[in-house]
């Protein structure tokens, strides 16, 4: 009788969870970041699904966040709606990589947008986006999130089209972190193949 109460309670304990991280349906809000800014599920795109113009953009002057609801497009709309920043289009995820500037949406002036390389020694932080270049589970675009957190072991990322589940913290995912006193390296998460090209940082805290 109590085995076989033990075997209901892992059975039901079994069930509780899949359902908990069943995929949320395209376009629901799986949580709320910084801002605030809303975080959807991607899980099942519509083909041609066409870009997004939240308030502030306008097709008119080609402003937009981004294909609903991609990687990029959070990470777009993330940096507008906190620092008024948008980048530039661009084909992959990892393709940010490559940018050196990033436009202030209030005057059209560029402001430095830096690449560091995953193991630099210079931090990120809150605001910084993670690249990762297109292999294993991020081929064949790649992945950008944006740092929500920093602390001395791990970094906290909010990210569009990974997971699509309805987050049970206040971010998408944790993610472990190496620090020595000349480098920064953020650790493997999946067990596929994973490369952190490394972080771009806007110049979002200049000196007063
Ligand atoms: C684009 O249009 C939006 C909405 O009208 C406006 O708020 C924004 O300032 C414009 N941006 C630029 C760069 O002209
Ligand atoms: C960056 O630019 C180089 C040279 O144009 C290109 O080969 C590469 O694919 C681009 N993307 C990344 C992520 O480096
Ligand atoms: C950052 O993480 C630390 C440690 O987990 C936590 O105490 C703190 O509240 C977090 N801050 C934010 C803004 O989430
Ligand atoms: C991160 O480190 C914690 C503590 O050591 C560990 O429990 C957790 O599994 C690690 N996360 C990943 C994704 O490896």
């Amino acid at each position: 009788m109590l085995s076989k109460a033990i075997i209901l309670c892992l059975v039901c304990l079994n069930i509780a969870i899949t359902v908990n991280s069943e995929p949320a349906p395209f376009g629901t809000v799986i949580g709320v970041t910084n801002g605030p800014t809303n975080v959807y599920s991607c899980n099942n795109p519509p083909q041609d699904d066409p870009n997004y113009y939240p308030e502030g953009t306008d097709d008119s002057n080609g402003t937009y966040t981004g294909i609903k609801w991609q990687c990029v497009e959070l990470a777009r709309r993330y940096l507008f709606i906190n620092y008024n920043l948008l980048f530039d289009s661009v084909d992959g995820a990892s393709d940010i990589y490559n940018l050196t500037t990033i436009t202030n949406a209030k005057d059209n002036s560029k402001v430095a947008f830096k690449a560091h390389a995953q193991g630099s020694s210079i931090p990120l932080v809150i605001g910084s986006l993670v690249i990762y270049d297109k292999v294993g589970k991020y081929a064949p675009w790649g992945h950008v999130a944006v740092v929500v957190n920093v602390t001395s072991d791990h970094i906290d990322i909010v990210e569009q089209n990974v997971e699509d589940t309805y987050w049970k913290e206040s971010y998408s995912r944790r993610l472990n972190v190496t620090r020595t006193a000349s480098s920064f390296t953020i650790n493997k998460y999946y067990p596929e193949v994973e490369i952190v090209l490394g972080w771009m940082t806007a110049d979002i805290h200049p000196q007063c």
